[in-house]
């Protein structure tokens, strides 16, 4: 959600920011901009669409030090005009995160004669600035921090003044020190193979970063210690490797990120285990593909722990007028740990005695920080935008908790979960049924139990990368209203994997073809397979345990999406009005 990026060091600062802003453009890629200070004089290059706009323009900017942004557009339409950088006299600021107040600040602001020139709320940044400025940057960025209400990461700038000060508050900042310069960026792999120790900066913190030093301050200006921790983002994992989209590398990640999350289980089991004994309310949650993964932590609780078990969208958990205590579990779910709705469950949860356990890829996010345990999904940087490798990496920290909560009472051979999803990639022909997809009006997924939470997600993932219309719903519901969508040019893909409720999902099949709707069928079960053999497009799945279908049969869905948007001509990588880490509410 917004990518920010500083350097002062003595090399090229336009060349370098660029590079950092292609690497943080998962955050958004609507517009984008740099600034650079040339010869005490600040130069700016923006523009609306991708960062490879400013490809050019950049290489011309000559200075040592500078800040850029990749922007997720919140508040004004994605133009040059509301491109970042902002500036107002000497100062000039990128900002990830939404000022809540920015409409009553800029009221004041033009009343005493102030000027804007955008439609964003980040602009009153520059403006508070630029007025509280007496020869001291970190000063008035402090000033300007206390009128804001809302979410920032900040960087600013001034004319004339080689450095960059940095303020964060509910979105995140990192910052390092590499040879001859320094850093800040709104996350790790920005930073990968350029600073091998970073700090993260906490809410209230700021720092100034020259090109020989890095210096963290409170909001009274005394300086804060922060333990340095290693970066651990690799730059390989951030090249393609030959794939012509992140999606498909990252699809062939996933074993290897479901196997590592498996055995990084065992480094966690006991404490997880413990935080469990005595809980009389188990809470999954996460927001959007996340949440589905919650939805399957909350029936593999109910099943196989035998604990009861609620799942809910964090951004509803927080108003639903109950907030936890001391015997209540939340589990959190989230691939970046910095959702700001997941975020702020866990913080109103925690802040209530619940335990908080945050199962999530990044152990360095604001979740890591405020969780009494993190759960690590080993799944390595996830550059798509849509969620693939981390899904399957949470599915199995969840499945892998449950079996060890249910004390031994139910065991399942998870160490063969990694073949069966490159079983599954490797096997599949998917490509009929992209076509039937790329063709449909509406695609609509459906199972029942796990089958249901995993349709869920493959409704989600074909929508965000294909922006076909349709929706994922119990098979069961289906004669309850969603019936009436179903005709020849809809197409209905059922999940049949659980074997003691695939009769009653088969029933929904026979409903839908007996109406002339195209049917697909993806399963696990052989009697499924021959059933609907010649009337439906079987995708045939490797039998397998039913609690490690849904690892299985999303790879499927995962690659038929994928599919499904390169028919299309679509960038999968990249969906449109999508970002892949969403900091603000
Ligand atoms: O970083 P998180 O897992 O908390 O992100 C939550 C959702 O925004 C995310 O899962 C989103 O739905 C996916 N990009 C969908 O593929």
């Amino acid at each position: 959600m917004c990518g920010i990026i500083g350097y002062a060091g003595s090399g090229n600062a336009g060349e370098i920011i660029y590079d950092g802003l292609l690497r943080l453009e998962y955050r958004g890629y609507d517009s984008a901009g740099i600034a650079v200070l040339s010869n005490g004089k600040t130069e700016i290059v923006k523009s609306a669409g991708r960062v490879e706009k400013l490809n050019t323009s950049a290489q011309l900017l000559g200075g040592n030090v500078g800040i850029g942004h990749t922007r997720w557009a919140t508040h004004g339409k994605p133009d040059d005009k509301n491109a970042h950088p902002h500036r107002s006299g000497r100062i000039t600021v990128v900002h990830n995160g939404e000022i809540e107040n920015y409409a009553e600040l800029k009221k004041q602001l033009a009343a005493s004669g102030e000027r804007f020139l955008s439609e964003t709320d980040s602009e009153v940044i520059p403006c508070l600035i630029n007025r509280f400025y007496g020869g001291n940057l970190l000063e008035a960025a402090i000033k300007c921090a206390k009128m804001l209400n809302g979410s920032y990461a900040f960087l600013a700038m001034c004319d004339g003044c080689e450095e960059i000060v940095a303020a964060k508050f509910r979105s995140p900042v990192i910052v390092g020190q590499g040879e001859n310069c320094a850093y800040c960026s709104s996350d790790e792999p920005a930073l990968a193979g350029k600073c091998p120790t970073l700090y993260i900066l906490e809410d209230g913190d700021f720092a100034v970063i020259t090109k020989s030093s890095v210096k963290i301050f409170d909001e009274n200006m005394r300086p804060v210690n922060r333990a340095p921790v290693i970066n651990s983002a690799g730059e390989q994992s951030l090249a393609l490797c030959g794939y012509p989209h992140y999606m498909i590398k990252e699809l062939w990640e996933a074993p290897a990120a479901v196997k590592n999350t498996l055995s990084a289980f065992a480094g966690v089991e006991a404490e997880a285990r413990a935080a469990f004994a005595g809980a009389d309310r188990v809470i999954f949650t996460g927001c959007g593909t996340a949440y589905h993964a919650a939805l399957l932590g909350k029936r593999y609780f109910c099943e196989l722990a035998g604990i009861p078990a609620e799942a809910e969208y964090a951004g509803e958990l927080r108003y639903n007028g109950i907030q936890g205590g001391k015997k209540t579990v939340l589990v959190a779910v989230t691939q970046s740990g910095e959702t700001a709705d997941t975020v702020e469950a866990a913080r109103l949860y925690k802040n209530s005695g619940a335990a908080v356990l945050a199962v999530t890829n990044c152990p360095h996010s604001a979740i890591a920080r405020i969780a009494t345990l993190t759960v690590p999904v080993c799944a390595g940087p996830e550059i798509c935008v849509a969620a693939t490798k981390s899904y399957s990496a949470q599915i199995a920290a969840l499945a892998a908790m449950a079996l060890s909560v249910s004390g031994g009472k139910r065991q399942i051979d998870t160490d063969c979960a990694p073949a069966l999803i490159s079983q599954t990639l490797q096997d599949i022909d998917i490509y009929a049924l992209a076509e039937m997809c790329a063709r449909a009006r509406g695609v609509y997924f459906m199972g029942r139990g796990i089958d249901y939470a995993v349709a869920l997600e493959g409704s989600l993932k074909l929508k965000e990368v294909s922006y076909i219309a349709g929706g994922g719903y119990p098979s069961g519901e289906l004669k309850h209203g969603t019936l009436a969508l179903i005709d020849g040019t809809t197409l209905s893909v059922f999940i049949i994997c659980d074997g003691e409720l695939a009769a009653k999902s088969m029933d929904a099949v026979e409903q839908t073809l007996s109406r002339g709707g195209m049917a697909a069928v993806l399963t696990t079960l052989p009697e499924v397979q021959r059933q609907f053999a010649r009337r439906a497009e079987v995708i045939s799945l490797p039998e397998c345990n039913k609690y490690l279908s849904p690892l299985v049969s999303a790879a499927a869905l995962q690659l038929l999406a994928y599919r499904v948007a390169v028919v299309l001509g679509r960038d999968p990588d990249k969906p449109r009005n999508l970002a892949k880490s969403v900091t603000v509410e």
